[in-house]
């Protein structure tokens, strides 16, 4: 099949010399059963090209389990790969199977593959060298048929001389390593980008597309895309939903730029840190340090002998939702305030995690569990 047909097929949209390359090596590999590494900030279409390679491989019969290591808790993350005995730990209650396990004869995709604790590594690596594992709570080696693409946002070499990331494992991942480039260094493909994905969503959801002005296009292909693919699909949606099939024109896309979260900035729009956005950090670490205070507060108050008062519980209601209107200092329960700033670093960094945490000071993998705990997936 040649590239472009191969592209159409499998949605992968991009004519730059990157992406043909990228193409040009998914077509290569995907009919072996090589360990395949991708790399690539958030948004850059890295679960894409996962999907185009298990799609042509001879496995494509079989399923393709993604599993998001990042987003598995450290404690959990062993049984959920490698499954467990029953009575392995308290809760196991019943024999589990792992995702190695289920993927068998099929591929498995494992996202954010830098957030695998080192233990884990080392089980792993073994997995990829001749398909053993063991379930937790069992010495019987198990055997596996699975063909794994891992992907990254991280620089997994820095990783490695941090001391987080086995260099045994870094080696044997690296062999065929697809790069895929941030938007902002492929531009040319964002017109492409743009009339597909105008193109798919005005089907799907039946609303006209009215077309882009050129000078609305060059905006769009000067501007930084922080949140790369991803971004500018979520854009063209909104545009499209709240335009219906008016013509999009300059005005219009500095408008939707600045509902991206990037108003404070001009386009084309640059990278260092605005006056407000380190205000806004700042604030945000004021605010979780605070609550850890509360809530250290809130547990001494309840483990108090015999008092077993419940001011603490009264201290944090009776402020809910209510205005001081000499200060006009609002309070909210802490877990709301918690989320809001959560919604609010996601929003700010486009839904970029690793951006995201960083901003709060806080890991990636206690982000995810926020995420799920707040119930703010996409
Ligand atoms: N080359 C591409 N062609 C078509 N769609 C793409 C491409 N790259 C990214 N996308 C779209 O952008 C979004 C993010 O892609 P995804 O593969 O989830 O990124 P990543 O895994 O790197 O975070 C998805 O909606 C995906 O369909
Ligand atoms: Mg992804």
């Amino acid at each position: 099949m040649d590239r472009e047909q191969f592209q159409k097929q499998y949605g992968i949209i991009g004519a730059s010399a990157e992406i043909k390359e990228i193409v040009d090596i998914v077509q290569q590999v995907a009919p072996t059963d090589i360990t395949v590494l991708i790399t690539g900030e958030s948004g850059v279409g890295k679960e894409v090209i996962a999907k185009a390679i298990h799609a042509t491989s001879k496995r494509s019969h079989k399923q393709m389990i993604s599993v998001n290591a990042g987003a598995i808790p450290e404690g959990i993350i062993e049984s959920e790969l490698f499954g467990h005995e029953k009575g392995a730990f308290t809760g196991a209650g019943e024999t589990r199977k792992g995702y190695f396990e289920l993927a068998d004869g099929g591929t498995i995709f494992l996202d954010e593959i830098g957030e695998l604790p080192l233990a884990t590594q080392v089980k792993f690596l073994r997995v990829l060298e001749n398909g053993e594992y063991m379930r937790v709570g069992s010495a019987t080696p198990r055997k596996c048929d699975v063909r794994v693409i891992a992907a990254t946002n991280k620089d997994l070499e820095h990783e490695v001389r941090q001391g987080h990331f086995r260099s045994d494992l870094f080696f044997r991942l690296r062999s065929i390593n697809i790069r895929i480039p941030l938007l902002r260094e492929r531009r040319e493909d964002v017109p492409l980008f743009v009339q597909d994905f105008a193109r798919q969503i005005s089907e799907k959801n039946k609303i006209p597309f009215g077309g882009v002005t050129p000078e609305a296009m060059e905006l769009l292909k000067n501007y930084h895309w922080p949140g790369n693919v991803r971004e500018l699909r979520n854009m063209v949606e909104s545009m499209l939903v709240i335009e219906r099939g008016k013509v999009i024109d300059a005005s219009d896309v500095r408008k939707y730029v600045r509902e991206m979260g990037d108003g404070n900035r001009n386009l084309p729009v640059y990278t260092h840190k605005s006056a407000e956005q380190v205000e806004r950090e700042l604030i945000y670490r004021a605010l979780l340090e605070m609550k850890n205070d509360i809530m250290e507060i809130k547990h001494l108050l309840s483990h108090d002998n015999g008092h077993s008062i419940p001011v603490n519980q009264r201290f944090v209601e009776a402020h809910i939702d209510t205005e001081n209107h000499e200060t006009g200092d609002r309070f909210l329960p802490l877990d709301e305030m918690e989320r809001r700033m959560i919604v609010g670093a996601l929003d700010r960094f486009n839904g970029n995690r690793r951006l995201a945490a960083k901003a709060l000071k806080i890991s990636e993998r206690t982000l995810y569990r926020k995420i799920k705990e707040f119930g703010l997936e996409e």
